[in-house]
């Protein structure tokens, strides 16, 4: 198996930094995808509770009945829409729901579409189910408007799946209601599936997030992935889950089930937890979030560097017009602080950096204004 097309990992950054830091380096991590809160506490009681109570084998590979039941709760009070839990599938990681997805969707030569710049894995994960990567090309310039016209441009006769992410990595956009059931509706009407990645569905600062979830079509068509791993600070946990078509339920269990067999048991009961638990820790994380888009904004907006302000997930993504390939780790070597250069997420994301704002203020604000000094030192190399 090839393994060159499946793109960059920020691990390779986190590598470097670590290495610097190993021999004294003080550096400042603005390259993290993964929020910098500790998991609440309540979520760690309920996960050895578990534990203790000899919660520790395998489960049904589709998901405790249980936690299908509060996803399916959550589902109508934060999207608005009831559905039937049997169609809820629990997996380690929302990042193996999309890869499932992809695979009981995708036969090989199938075009799948995705955005360019975007989630890294997206491409991976075609390649990895034999699909051909389409990339919808979104540009700064219309703050990376998801033009419909652009979508119908794209769709052939070998179009099978589009994979939509709001908010969006690494451009922080959103996308109003009318917008998105403009694109379902082109894709139900040609028989296109549609996943929906909406992994920072809470983590929205203005305004509320808009799901593709009960939109026309939704039931036959939609593959609704999310997960625990940014709301509730639960990366290292491996828990997500995807809502998918009744027709391809079994077809993702018995994917799960000859693979990973379930989602690890303790940590099932522990997301019961974090959705039936108390949220203030998601409301204190994403005002956090907030203030520190704020911060890393407003130095950008002083300083003249173009960039859309991010209305949800935790990054920034500003056009700094110069090979960030290089900036990178020119900014990295002599600056101590860690980006992720804009072409891991794509083409489009050449002269981009990401920052994250996972980091605290100050670190936000002192790593930023660093950019900006070795971003004058750069161009004038
Ligand atoms: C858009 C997007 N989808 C999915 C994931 C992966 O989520 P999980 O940790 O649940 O696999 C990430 C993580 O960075 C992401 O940014």
């Amino acid at each position: 198996m090839k393994t060159g097309n499946l793109g960059h990992s920020s691990f390779e950054i986190l590598k470097k930094a670590r290495e610097l830091e190993r021999a004294g380096r003080e550096v400042i991590h603005l390259h993290i995808g993964e929020p910098d809160f500790n998991t609440p506490d309540n979520i760690i009681e309920a996960a050895y509770s578990a534990m203790k109570a000899g919660f520790t084998h395998y489960t049904d590979p589709q998901g405790i009945a249980d936690l299908r039941e509060a996803i399916s709760w959550y589902q109508e009070v934060y999207r608005g829409v009831r559905i039937d839990p049997r169609r809820v599938i629990v997996t380690p990681g929302a990042k193996m729901m999309i890869l499932y997805s992809l695979l009981v969707t995708v036969e090989p030569g199938d075009e799948v579409i995705y955005t360019d710049p975007g989630y890294m894995s997206y491409r991976a994960h075609i390649s990895l189910a034999g699909g051909v990567p389409v990339a919808w090309k979104l540009t700064p310039e219309d703050g990376f408007f998801h033009d419909p016209e652009k979508l119908k441009s794209l769709i052939s006769p070998r179009t099978r799946a589009l994979i939509l992410n709001f908010p969006h990595n690494p451009t922080g956009v959103t996308i109003k209601g009318d917008t998105l059931r403009e694109l379902m509706k082109i894709a139900v009407d040609r028989g296109i599936y549609v996943i929906s990645d909406e992994i920072y569905s809470r983590i929205i600062f203005d305004g509320e997030h808009t799901s593709a979830l009960g939109m026309e079509g939704s039931d036959e068509f939609l593959f609704l992935i999310d997960g625990f791993s940014k709301t509730y600070a639960m990366t290292g946990w491996r828990i997500g889950y995807g809502i998918v078509p009744e027709k391809f339920v079994q077809m993702v269990v018995k994917l799960q089930m000859s693979t990973v067999s379930c989602a690890t048991s303790f940590v099932q009961r522990a997301a019961i937890e974090a959705i039936k638990g108390p949220q203030d820790s998601v409301k204190v994380m994403v005002e956090a979030f907030k203030r520190r888009r704020d911060i890393a904004t407003r130095i950008l907006k002083d300083a003249g560097v173009s960039h859309v302000i991010p209305q949800g997930a935790f990054y920034v993504f500003p056009d700094l017009k110069v090979d960030t390939d290089r900036f990178a780790n020119f900014l990295l070597e002599n600056y101590g602080v860690a980006v992720l250069p804009g072409s891991y997420f794509g083409t489009r994301g050449k002269g981009h950096i990401r920052i994250s704002f996972a980091s605290s203020d100050e670190k936000i604000r002192e790593g930023v204004m660093r950019i900006l000094e070795a971003l004058e030192r750069f161009k004038s190399l």
